[in-house]
């Protein structure tokens, strides 16, 4: 667990995050938790995140998080995980910070896409993520272009019908390409969230084609995953975000990291077994 997630509290959180800026590395901070089936649970998460992003400002660390509208209530009732999200959104806004509403699975895209618009328009501060897997992306990407709102681009991590996204690897990462080479071109400063090594290189060579600087676009990836390679990008001069989660509830997000890399199962068989010996 520790191997992807930054401690079960706040202050491990912190410390993680204070080392990550030190290595030269961005941050957005993800307080686990989704599907809340309470208001009073909802509220309490939206809690979290304004206590969180005081502790950002007061240590000085980066004003970034990221949140899942489930988490803030969106599956008990739509109004009221708007204001949950409002309420952090404000906050951020009021501590120079920025609000990244992670994208679940496509039951939410709508709902997602629609308060992140909201909210966007309200306070500016709040950017949305697309997958390339569905096959609704293209569309979305280009209505996001054209109302500046700020991408994160990923592969996308749920178990989706083929109706709705594509099935294989190569259709995923041709689409992954493609939209990359829409946001990069036209988008507002997009963040490009994949630990693939040849999109992160046909990336590279797209932007130094176009002479799209660094000061436009940056690299996102997860806490655990691929340091090396986080490291070798920022040696680069380029800018990485590494998604930071932290907190109680990392069980669902453990799993689908485990899921996407069948290695993942080998290594926690290893460790649980080497804990076992001690
Ligand atoms: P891919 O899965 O093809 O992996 C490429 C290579 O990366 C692998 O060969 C391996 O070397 C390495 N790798 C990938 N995953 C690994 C892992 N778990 N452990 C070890 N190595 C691994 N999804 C979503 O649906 N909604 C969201 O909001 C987000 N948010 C998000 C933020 C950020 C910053 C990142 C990086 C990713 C997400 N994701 C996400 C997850 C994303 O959709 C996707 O599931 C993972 O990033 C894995 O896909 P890759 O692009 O890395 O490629």
């Amino acid at each position: 667990m520790k191997r992807f997630v930054a401690g079960e509290d706040l202050e491990t959180a912190l410390a993680v995050l204070a080392r990550l800026r030190d290595a030269g590395l961005r941050t957005t901070v993800d307080l686990l938790g989704e599907s809340v089936d309470s208001a009073s649970g909802a509220a309490a998460a939206a809690d979290d995140y304004v206590r969180l992003l005081d502790a950002l400002q007061e240590r000085q660390l980066d004003g970034n998080v990221s949140l899942k509208l489930t988490q803030m209530g969106l599956d008990l009732d739509r109004d009221l995980c708007l204001r949950n999200v409002a309420r952090v959104v404000e906050r951020a806004r009021d501590t120079g910070a920025f609000v990244r509403i992670d994208m679940e699975d496509h039951t939410r895209t709508d709902a997602t896409l629609a308060i992140a618009r909201e909210l966007h328009a309200r306070y500016g501060n709040v950017g949305v993520v697309i997958q390339s897997y569905l096959r609704r992306s293209e569309a979305d990407v280009e209505a996001l272009i054209a109302e500046r709102i700020r991408v994160r681009l990923c592969k996308g991590a749920y178990d989706e019908p083929a109706s709705v996204a594509y099935a294989t690897k190569a259709e995923v990462d041709e689409s992954y390409l493609r939209l990359m080479e829409r946001l990069l071109m036209e988008g507002t400063y997009p963040g490009i969230a994949t630990h693939d090594e040849r999109i992160i290189e046909q990336a590279r060579a797209f932007t130094a084609r176009e002479s799209i600087g660094p000061d436009r676009y940056e690299f996102q990836m997860l806490y655990g995953v691929r340091r090396d390679l986080q490291g070798a990008l920022v040696a680069d001069g380029l800018a990485v975000r590494v998604y930071v989660p932290f907190g109680t509830a990392w069980y669902p997000y453990f799993l689908r990291r485990l899921a996407e890399r069948p290695a993942n199962l080998l290594f926690l068989l290893r460790s649980i077994a080497r804990e076992r010996r001690r």
